[in-house]
């Protein structure tokens, strides 16, 4: 399929679309089968790239992996999981992160895991260094090898202590599933909480475990011997809802999002109504426009759950360049997430980043060399450009500027969208946008 997509802007985008499950939940619910002496059976599962990815990740750990993509279900049998060759492993290298989950499951069922070099978006350094220090504090030793880490458990892993520098997505998800079988209590704090997270608590507790949320952040897993399978309808992609809101806002339009759900929105319906954006929630979705007159300007702040996403902020920063007034966005969860504006500047945008914290708390980032305040001056009109797509969520929005902009834009590196937006010209289709990949 061609990497190029040539839009023709100026369209508002008009119709209805489906989101599926969340790209961020199911490759980790693929990943937690691997603990189950059973199969498991996952469904509302999108046909986005990082499930195959895990999928190859999967079969070559002996895991039998079968897809009715139409259905949206995934059949996952690990009764026969053994070891890859590292060179079959190794070619996944730099296609995704979720390698790095294999960990605590593969230790737990195979006494041993090797772990390809990380891929993923590039919108910051993103270290490993939390997960490897909770895989330490398990009792696993971690060695680092020519294309990615060993990890063995000579004394087994057992049940320890952690609190996280930072409520991270990745290692919250690391700890659950190395906790769930290891000896012993865990308890961690100040943990992740996000809805994804808590999707994947539930399949762990249908798989066996026994896990508690407390208040203040905190986890607590009393590991068991033996975990079975789980039967799961994964959580809807909050993402993807919010992505095609901002999509209607930055072009004019009205979309209806079937399958998006409200209570994991709240925040983002707060600023969508802040800003100027009508909706409308029914029971099987949200339906998002644009109620005609001038947009309005805001301060925002990104956050962990339960605040702003970080992923939602680049979709809705193209709809604030069309906004009135001088709009404040500052990215506390990442420290390079802005690279993106640098095209729309050159699609007309009024948009300058700052190392400064703008417009709300010092964050970790403050006083040091990121680039990661931006303040968007609307509105301008967007102007068509030849563009290159440089991450997934900077990519959709690249995507956007070029359906709100006139005149007809070059999007290139578009494959990067298929990891996390399903079928994406097939309803862009639907939604009445002018656009070829030829
Ligand atoms: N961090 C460290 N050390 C670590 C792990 C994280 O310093 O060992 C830092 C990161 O550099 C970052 C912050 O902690 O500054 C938060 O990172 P987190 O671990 O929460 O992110 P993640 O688990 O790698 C997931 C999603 C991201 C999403 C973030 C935040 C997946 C596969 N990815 O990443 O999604 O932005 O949580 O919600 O679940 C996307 O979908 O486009 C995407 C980037």
């Amino acid at each position: 399929m061609s990497d190029l997509l040539l839009v023709h802007g100026g369209t508002p985008l008009s119709g209805e679309i489906t989101v599926r499950g969340a790209k961020n939940f199911v490759s980790k619910a693929m990943v937690a089968a691997l603990l189950g002496e059973e199969p498991s059976e996952l469904r509302n599962v999108p046909q986005i790239r990082d499930v195959g990815v895990v999928s190859d990740l999967l079969r070559l750990h002996g895991v039998g992996v079968e897809l009715d993509a139409e259905a949206g279900v995934l059949r996952l049998d690990p009764r026969d999981v053994e070891s890859a060759h590292v060179s079959d492993i190794g070619v996944h290298a730099g296609s995704s992160r979720i390698p790095i989950l294999f960990c605590g499951p593969l230790v737990h069922r195979l006494g041993e895991a090797f772990i390809p070099d990380l891929g993923g978006c590039r919108i910051g350094d993103r270290p490993i260094n939390y997960h490897l220090d909770i895989l330490r504090k398990f009792g696993a030793v971690v060695d680092k090898m020519e294309l990615g880490i060993r990890i063995t458990a000579p004394h087994g892993l057992a049940g320890t202590k952690i609190e996280l520098p930072y409520p991270s997505v990745g290692a919250t998800e690391q700890l659950l599933l190395t906790a769930v079988r290891a000896q012993g209590i865990t308890e961690l704090r100040n943990a992740a909480i996000e809805p994804e997270i808590m999707d994947l608590i539930a399949v762990l507790q249908k798989m066996g475990a026994i896990i508690s949320v407390d208040t203040d952040r905190v986890i607590r897993v009393e590991g068991v011997e033996r975990l079975g399978g789980f039967r799961h309808t994964a959580l809807p992609d909050r993402i993807e809802a919010a992505s095609w809101a901002s999509a209607a806002l930055a072009t004019g339009g009205d979309i209806v999002v079937h399958g998006a759900k409200q209570p994991d929105m709240m925040t983002f319906l707060n600023v969508f109504r802040k800003v100027g954006g009508a909706f409308d929630v029914t029971d099987d979705g949200i339906r998002f426009w644009h109620p005609g007159g001038d947009l309005r300007s805001i301060v925002l702040e990104t956050d962990v759950h339960p605040g702003f996403m970080t992923d939602w902020q680049q979709p809705l920063v193209v709809a604030l360049t069309q906004a009135r007034g001088l709009s404040i966005v500052h990215e506390t969860v990442y420290e390079n997430r802005f690279g993106f504006t640098e095209a729309l500047v050159g699609m007309g945008a009024t948009i300058q980043v700052y190392r400064e914290c703008l417009g709300g708390l010092e964050c970790r980032f403050g006083q040091r060399n990121f680039f990661h305040s931006a303040v968007i001056s609307g509105p301008t009109p967007l102007r068509a450009a030849d563009i290159e797509v440089p991450d997934l969520r900077g990519g959709f929005s690249h995507l956007i500027a070029a359906l709100a902009a006139r005149g007809t834009s070059a999007v290139r590196g578009i494959n990067l969208i298929d990891r996390g937006y399903e079928d994406f010209t097939g309803k862009l289709s639907a939604l009445g946008a002018r656009f070829s990949r030829p």
